[in-house]
């Protein structure tokens, strides 16, 4: 149905829509808009791949069969996940981009056909592209599984440091190398066949490694850095099919995923190079398991839903930073009929969101879109931090480890250099949260015994609603 020229054209058109629905996403007013052009040019790809030259008739029941399946899965993944799934969904989506790069390299390899009419450089061009994708293939597909099974619990978030383990790193690289010589000169399929099998068995051992080497905290840079993996797993894929979409595509998809990792990186005071190595700051600075109760470290001063109502009532400007309590709780909705409210009475109240806040990124802009809060009263860390001594009151909304004090006063604190929000500045900080349970990195946080800040204990949504009933009272 679809000539060569017609799918060239319409695979530029989808290159086209995807750019702009990258473009389209970096911002919460124009995502909608991002997300529909992404969902035209995916459409477009498709029809133009099933349709086109380089498939036959005969395949297109069995492709039909096969989006059946996978789209019935989607659907019933998408619809049932917990938004606080997300990572161990999203970590489980990449490892299948990793096993079809993988299984498309195999099949590549031992079928003469898809070699047919590579000769002299283009055949060690085409061979070199087969060994590279199943290895970024492999990498892609044991890491995200060791990445699903460390986000949803199933295996323990304490990293796996293995007595010499970047040598172990190094040894393999060099085996990979000597046989991915080998594979190069081989002059049949069958000969070929022992070196990539060896090197496909060292690269999912060293996805494994990767992976079990991270601690808990640094779990989202992987995340994302696997996300980067995925797109040039599939941007190889896309060589050894000859499909320039898919080059593209994986591209795009492998270089915003590897801007992803930086920022959020940058985000946790951490190096990119030593969180790809694996075990970063893990020998003093474990992470306690999510939720533990922390060691007291002094007197806190509660408060009670009516107090907090007084104080806001009397507030003249307001900040809120909400993390990951409020996406448990599903308070969003109260927080912005509690924002509606003191906008309406002439508060200066606005938003201050970390890059790492909640359980993946972009995790409050999500809930707060949902719940209507304006845009333009939500803003980065950057751009607020200065703004805490101007600020008569600041609600922490079941945030932990983005508003503790000594990410920047204790360096043997494991979020040490982490950049947080400054809210100890304002004049009263409110902390919203049930216990003086610990945050995801496991630590004490030295603002809940701070002169000046306040603790409402409960839950987020219940504290809030009671607050709001005070508040209309
Ligand atoms: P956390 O430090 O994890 O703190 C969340 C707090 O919410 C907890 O201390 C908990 O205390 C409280 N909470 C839980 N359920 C609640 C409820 N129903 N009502 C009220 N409070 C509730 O969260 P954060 O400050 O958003 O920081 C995010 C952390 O997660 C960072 O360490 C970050 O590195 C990590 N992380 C981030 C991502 C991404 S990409 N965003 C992904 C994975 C991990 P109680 O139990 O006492 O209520």
């Amino acid at each position: 149905m679809f000539t060569t020229e017609l799918a060239t054209v319409s695979y530029i058109g989808a290159t086209i829509l995807f750019i702009l629905s990258l473009g389209g996403l970096s911002n919460q007013e124009t995502a909608l808009r991002g997300n529909l052009y992404g969902m035209i040019g995916m459409a477009l790809a498709v029809l133009a791949t099933v349709f086109g030259p380089q498939v036959t008739w005969a395949g297109i029941p069995w492709i039909i069969v096969a989006m059946l399946i996978g789209g019935s899965i989607g659907l019933y993944a998408a619809r049932t996940v917990q938004m606080t799934q997300m990572p161990e969904l999203v970590a489980l989506m990449h490892s299948m981009v990793g096993l079809a790069a993988m299984l498309v390299g195999i099949s590549t390899f031992i079928d003469p056909e898809a070699s047919k009419g590579f000769l002299g450089a283009a055949k060690s061009i085409h061979e070199m592209e087969i060994y590279i994708g199943i290895l970024i293939g492999a990498v892609t597909f044991s890491g995200s599984i060791v990445a699903f099974g460390k986000l949803s619990g199933r295996i323990g978030g304490n990293p796996l440091l293995l007595p010499g383990r970047h040598w172990l790193n190094l040894v393999g690289l060099l085996v990979v190398i000597y046989f991915g010589r080998e594979f190069m000169n081989a002059h049949t399929i069958q000969d070929g066949i022992m070196p990539l099998a060896v090197m496909t068995v060292i690269a999912l051992l060293f996805g494994i490694h990767m992976v079990m080497a991270i601690g808990g905290a640094d779990m989202p840079v992987v995340v994302s850095m696997l996300n980067s993996y995925s797109g040039w797993a599939a941007a190889a894929t896309g060589f050894m099919l000859s499909n320039d979409l898919l080059i593209v595509t994986g591209a795009l998809v492998g270089s915003s995923g590897a801007i992803l990792s930086y920022i959020m990186c940058k985000a946790m005071a951490r190096s990119f190079i030593s969180v790809i190595a694996g075990g970063f700051g893990t020998a003093s600075a474990a992470p306690a398991p999510a939720g533990g109760a922390a060691q007291p470290a002094g007197e806190v001063t509660p408060i009670s839903a009516t107090e907090t109502a007084e104080l806001l009532r009397e507030a003249k400007s307001v900040i809120i930073v909400p993390g990951y309590g409020m996406a448990v709780a599903q308070a969003q909705h109260t927080v912005y009929e509690i924002t509606k409210f003191l906008r309406e009475k002439g508060v200066n109240i606005r938003f201050g969101i970390h890059p790492v806040a909640g359980r993946m990124p972009g995790h409050m802009n999500v809930l707060l879109a949902e719940a209507k809060v304006p845009y333009d009263i939500v803003f980065e860390m950057d751009e607020l931090n200065d703004d805490f001594p101007k600020t008569d009151v600041v609600m922490v909304i079941g945030a932990n480890d983005i508003v503790n004090p000594g990410a920047q006063d204790d360096p043997s604190s494991p979020i040490a250099g982490m950049p947080v929000l400054e809210v100890w500045k304002a004049k009263t900080s409110i902390v919203m949260k049930r216990s003086m349970a610990s945050g995801y990195a496991g630590v004490d946080n030295p603002l809940f015994y701070k002169e000046n800040n306040r603790m409402l204990f409960g839950d987020a949504k219940k504290m809030l609603d009671e607050v709001l009933v005070v508040l209309k009272s």
